[in-house]
């Protein structure tokens, strides 16, 4: 009877606009970026829109080896950051599908030009690596200037990188030494570079603290995510290929057949707009040059004038043949190889 009477109010309250519409529901995000950044997202999309956001954080390279898994029923609704080549990788397998955001116009035009409008951008970050110079003249190390540089056995034991299967940014060097030398000369290249390898990182981020804490020399990743180490307080410098560098440009997809479709379009609308895009620098404390040209670019984010940049070419290495055999052979005749 109780239970009854209870129900009834409800009822005549909510018909008074007292009692407000059911919550709106969530959305289930696949977060590739730095953890900070996915906690700030958590907490700023429900305040925004009163959705609950809940996510898991998986590299790149994981996140989509998951959703590859599960894309007959996916648990996840939308895959937020991350590098854009297993972005372009998933699309073409139809694991996420394109969805054109209201405020596509206002995405920097290079950013969907070279990735030929496939996936949305969200921001773009210049590969290079951490250094700590005090570390690499006690071992009387040079400072790297180089891709080529990375093979001298100097630096034997003083190197961290990311590996290819795991982390975007791990497929980003690879790429790209693959694009600057050609496929033999590179992965010549990547044999030697691995001799001096200390460890194979599964994420992106994770070789910038390694150099800071002075537990190896060199830790190659992002630029911003070694600004970040920096400002942290860490005790390490940054640098990047003069025989050119590559660039991430991360993305941002809604995966097919996903449960609550609309709340994740709620999120990618969300996560494009100014406000959206402010929480990376703001509270996230990653430092990519946003997509929207609305939002401020951090003060401290890498600029591409300043770099040696090759001309990254998203769509043949975002392709599943390419993308995946290449990180096929790198795992048989790198990775494999003793050191
Ligand atoms: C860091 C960077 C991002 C990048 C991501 C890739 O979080 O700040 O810009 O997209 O790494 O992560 P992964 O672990 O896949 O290399």
């Amino acid at each position: 009877m109780k239970r009854v009477l209870g129900l009834l109010l409800v009822l005549l309250l909510a018909s008074l606009g007292v009692v407000s519409a059911a919550p709106a529901g969530r959305v289930n995000v696949l977060c590739s970026p730095n953890l900070v950044w996915c906690d700030a997202i958590k907490v700023e999309f429900p305040k925004a829109t009163g959705i609950q956001l809940d996510y898991v954080r998986l590299s790149s390279g994981e996140a989509f080896a998951r959703m590859r898994a599960e894309a007959a029923n996916p648990s996840f609704d939308v895959w937020f950051a991350g590098t854009g080549d297993p972005h372009l990788e998933a699309v073409e397998l139809g694991i996420t599908e394109f969805y054109r955001p209201k405020s596509w116009n206002d995405l920097r035009p290079e950013f969907r030009e070279a990735v030929g409008g496939k996936y949305i951008p969200l921001y773009a970050g210049i590969l290079g690596w951490a250094q700590n110079e005090r570390l690499l003249k006690e071992k009387g190390a040079p400072v790297p200037t180089t891709w080529k540089d990375l093979t001298n056995p100097r630096y034997k034991g003083l190197i961290a990188m990311p590996n290819p299967n795991t982390s975007g940014t791990g497929y980003t060097m690879l790429a790209t030494i693959v694009q600057i030398y050609g496929e033999k000369a590179g992965f010549d290249l990547l044999k030697l570079i691995h001799r001096n390898i200390a460890q194979y990182t599964r994420g992106g981020a994770d070789p910038g603290p390694l150099t800071g804490r002075g537990e190896i020399g060199i830790g190659v990743t992002f630029l911003h995510d070694a600004i970040d180490n920096i400002l942290k307080g860490f005790p390490i410098t940054y640098g990047s290929a003069r025989d050119g560098t590559g660039f991430e440009i991360g993305g941002l997809s809604l995966v097919k057949g996903a449960r609550n479709r609309d709340n994740a379009i709620t999120f990618i609308e969300w996560a494009l707009s100014p406000d959206g895009q402010r929480v990376a620098a703001e509270l996230g404390q990653s430092y990519q040059i946003p997509s929207n040209s609305k939002t401020p670019v951090p003060r401290v984010a890498p600029r591409f004038q300043d770099f040696v940049m090759i001309k990254y070419d998203f769509l043949k290495y975002g392709k599943a043949s390419v993308r995946d055999a290449l990180i096929k052979k790198w795992s048989a005749e790198v990775f494999a190889l003793p050191r």
